[in-house]
């Protein structure tokens, strides 16, 4: 069970906000078929190829790190991987023929909407369905508490998810392993679109109403498969309206924050759907490129610290946090840094803040130098850079996209300090982990499979809730 203050914790970081979503249905749609050729229209964009960094070895990351950054992070096109986890519950799955999951209620912060799509995607692989691209709301640059979500689902912040993500990636990805899940752009469902598609039925399932649900209280897991529910709500629809007509069903469907508990399988084999289902949603080509420009500036190794000091921050004070943090780097660098006396190794490591305040930072790398760190961050490499272009790209990406870019570092970085109660520090501090999952703190004397990860309690929150 959650704690009282731990659940408010995470419903705070992702706004108090309509948690049920209220679609609005998007008209009447007539005329024309699906294929292929439908699909391989989206997200289409040239990728140019920059230089590898010398310094993005990914010699100092596990495997499963390094093939997640290649698949999320790379700034030419992705190695052509097999998810062999997907595959397998793709060929499992009992698959419906023209119908399609639309999902919704995706808003709050990046990493809690990264999850979220993974629970769409997990949904659509269960219930053997189609997939909607889904349309998903950016938040506000300047006030991070305004998600830009409404009830209805419309508005401009409303973007779909291939301005979010590399729906091209996503597609070839599910061509290659999934190969009976379609996919749909939303615009596809529009009058007048080339390549418009049919739409017989607009039905809706409300996961809330799945008995014993509770918000941020992971319920889907393999013993209460959502497959199970789905079915049985799937057939309600079918027996209480008229399909007959052509076209397809598209079923709305909000794909509720932390709905599945992907760690309670002794197979292990539900974290590995979720491990691959992760790799599915690549960035964009911009802030892909900015880390491999921001690499290539550092010349030497480099750890990464989650300065969570943005001023919608609902946990302990940026000082707090930078005392913290100063501490554990001082024991990393004790710890595995140190005793090396020749190679990359032995100089003292830069440290890099991932932090969207650039007044913080200032702060952090003031206080870091009497402690005997050299602190930088997205905006000082840019600006060191003789490429005048990072800084302007990132300057020209929003607040979350921002965020991407210090994903990418965070999970370049040879040894990551993040806090407990974030959403942001537990995505990559997963991501960093051979096994999908931070495990505990790199401090411990326990092997941590190279993950070199340290999640510090922030004060209000131990440990995140299951599972992002
Ligand atoms: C954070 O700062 C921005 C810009 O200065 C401001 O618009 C916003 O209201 C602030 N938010 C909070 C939670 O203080
Ligand atoms: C079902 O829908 C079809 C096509 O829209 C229509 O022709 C038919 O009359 C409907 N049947 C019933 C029983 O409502
Ligand atoms: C998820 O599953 C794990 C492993 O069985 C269990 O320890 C944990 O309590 C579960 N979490 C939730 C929120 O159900």
């Amino acid at each position: 069970m959650l704690g009282a203050p731990r659940r408010s914790a995470v419903i705070s970081a992702i706004g108090v906000c309509s948690l049920v979503t209220v679609w609005l249905s998007s008209g009447r749609l007539q005329s024309t078929s699906l294929g292929s050729t439908i699909v391989s229209t989206i997200g289409q964009q040239k990728e140019s190829i920059p230089q590898t960094a010398g310094i993005v070895s990914n010699g100092h990351l596990p495997a499963q790190a390094s093939l997640y950054f290649n698949q999320v992070f790379s700034p030419g096109p992705a190695d052509s991987y097999d998810f062999p986890a997907l595959r397998k519950a793709c060929d499992r799955a009992e698959w419906h023929e023209d119908v399609y999951l639309q999902c919704g209620g995706m808003f709050a912060g990046m990493t809690s909407i990264m999850s979220e799509v993974k629970g769409c995607f997990k949904m659509a692989v269960e219930a053997g369905t189609g997939l909607i691209l889904p349309r998903i709301p950016i938040r506000d640059n300047t006030n991070l508490l305004d998600f830009q979500n409404n009830e209805d689902e419309t508005g401009d912040a409303y973007m779909p998810y291939d301005q979010w993500f590399d729906a091209k990636h996503l597609i070839d990805s599910l061509e290659r392993a999934c190969p009976r899940m379609k996919v749909l752009h939303p615009d596809q469902l529009k009058p007048g679109h080339v390549h418009k598609v049919d739409v017989k039925n607009h039905w809706e399932i409300d996961v809330t109403k799945a008995p014993g649900y509770h918000f941020t209280v992971s319920h889907f897991w393999t013993g209460n498969p959502f497959r199970k529910f789905f079915d049985v709500e799937f057939a309600k629809l079918q027996k209480d309206h008229n399909n007959s007509g052509t076209g397809i069903s598209v079923i709305k469907i909000s794909a509720l924050f932390l709905l599945y508990n992907i760690t309670n399988d002794p197979t292990g084999g539900d974290l590995k759907l979720w491990n691959e289902i992760a790799m599915l949603i690549r960035f964009l080509e911009k802030p892909r490129k900015i880390v491999n420009q921001l690499l290539q500036h550092i010349n030497r190794p480099y750890y990464g610290v989650h300065f969570r000091a943005e001023n919608d921050s609902i946990w302990n004070s940026a000082e707090e946090q930078m005392n913290n943090d100063l501490d554990v780097l001082d024991k990393a660098w004790a710890r595995y840094g140190e005793s090396s006396t020749t190679g990359i190794n032995s100089y003292k490591p830069l440290v890099y803040l991932a932090c969207g305040d650039e007044k913080q930072v200032k702060m952090f790398a003031d206080v870091g130098k009497t402690r005997g760190w050299e602190v930088t961050h997205k905006w000082e490499l840019a600006q060191k850079s003789t490429n005048p272009e990072t800084l302007k790209m990132i300057n020209e990406l929003a607040f979350d996209f921002q965020g991407a870019v210090d994903m990418g570092m965070m999970l370049q970085s040879w040894f990551f300090i993040g806090i407990s109660g974030s959403a942001f520090s537990n995505t990559v501090a997963h991501a960093r982990d051979p096994i999908g999952r931070y495990r505990w703190s790199s401090l411990e004397p326990e092997d941590d499979g190279g993950a070199r990860s340290v999640l510090v309690t922030d004060g209000v929150q131990s440990s995140y809730p299951c599972c992002l």
